[in-house]
């Protein structure tokens, strides 16, 4: 479904992803990792033709994402309905008065047709826990609500590929664990990216790691990369910090995770 072959994406004043090639097949759900800074939001923009590659190139069903080709309206409004962002700060995202009206954007945008549009919108929101704030605005919602209607507004365009950057960052456990399930149960193409290792191996099975140099340096099985000392510490995804068993003050590598 997805090709990516020696990708290099330069902001004007760095260089943030180096030589990223990796492919994705439909149905797969991958789980991009890395520090802060590392480029995993500048992959997703890349993957969702938002910014485009200065070397290397990033193919879709085997069409070339470019510019000019996302020109084509034809091309577009099908590669803008079947691939979808969701943005790690949900308000880059919202911007219509009300929750409905946020969800109903993208179909609005296609040219459904109305009732069509009230039906999949009061399903989603239903299905995603926010239908009592259907009238609300949106920025008046927390942080996690937010997020939710982000979600919202992107399910209801039925998409194939869904790239969602930090999902959790703003979820309470509780909303953690049914969005756990809930991506376990969809039947798409997913890509997340997360620093939370512990929530990563329920997220997908393959991951991808990008060092802080911004360069693939793991593609493979989560848990196998989980497993190996040396690759975290290459990834800077385990750290050093001191702590206390009674009396006694130490430190080693950390990654906070359940089997630490
Ligand atoms: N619009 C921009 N202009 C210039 N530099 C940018 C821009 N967006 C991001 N960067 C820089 O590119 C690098 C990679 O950013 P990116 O947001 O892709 O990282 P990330 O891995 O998603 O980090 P985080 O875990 O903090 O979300 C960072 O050093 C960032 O400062
Ligand atoms: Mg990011």
């Amino acid at each position: 479904m997805i090709s990516i072959k020696n990708v290099k994406y330069s902001y004007e004043t760095a260089t943030v992803l180096r030589d990223v090639s990796f492919q994705v097949k439909k149905g797969e759900k991958v789980v991009i990792l890395g520090v802060n800074g590392s480029g995993k939001s500048t992959l997703l923009k890349v993957l969702n033709g938002l910014i485009f590659p200065s070397e290397g190139e990033y193919l879709y069903k085997g069409e070339r994402i470019t510019e000019k080709k996302l020109k084509d309206k034809a091309f577009n409004k099908k590669f803008r309905k079947e691939v979808v962002l969701l943005f790690q700060s949900p308000d880059s995202m919202l911007f219509n008065p009300t929750v409905y009206d946020e969800i109903a954007f993208g179909l609005r945008q296609l040219g459904e047709d109305k009732k069509v549009i009230d039906e999949k919108v009061r399903y989603w929101a239903d299905k995603i826990g926010i239908y009592r704030h259907l009238d609300k605005p949106p920025f008046n919602l927390s942080g996690g609500e937010k997020q939710k209607v982000c979600l919202a507004s992107l399910l209801v365009l039925e998409p194939e590929l869904m790239l969602l950057d930090e999902p959790t960052s703003n979820l309470d456990p509780r909303s953690t664990g049914w969005f756990i399930d809930f991506l376990y149960e969809l039947d798409k193409t997913v890509i997340t990216t997360t620093h939370n290792l512990g929530l990563a191996v329920e997220m997908g099975e393959r991951g991808i790691v990008l060092s802080e140099n911004h360069t693939v340096i793991y593609d493979g099985c989560l848990k196998g990369f989980l497993k190996d000392r040396d690759k975290l510490i290459e990834a800077n995804l385990v750290h050093i910090h001191k702590h206390r068993h009674g009396k006694v003050e130490h430190s080693h590598y950390h990654t906070h995770l359940f089997f630490d």
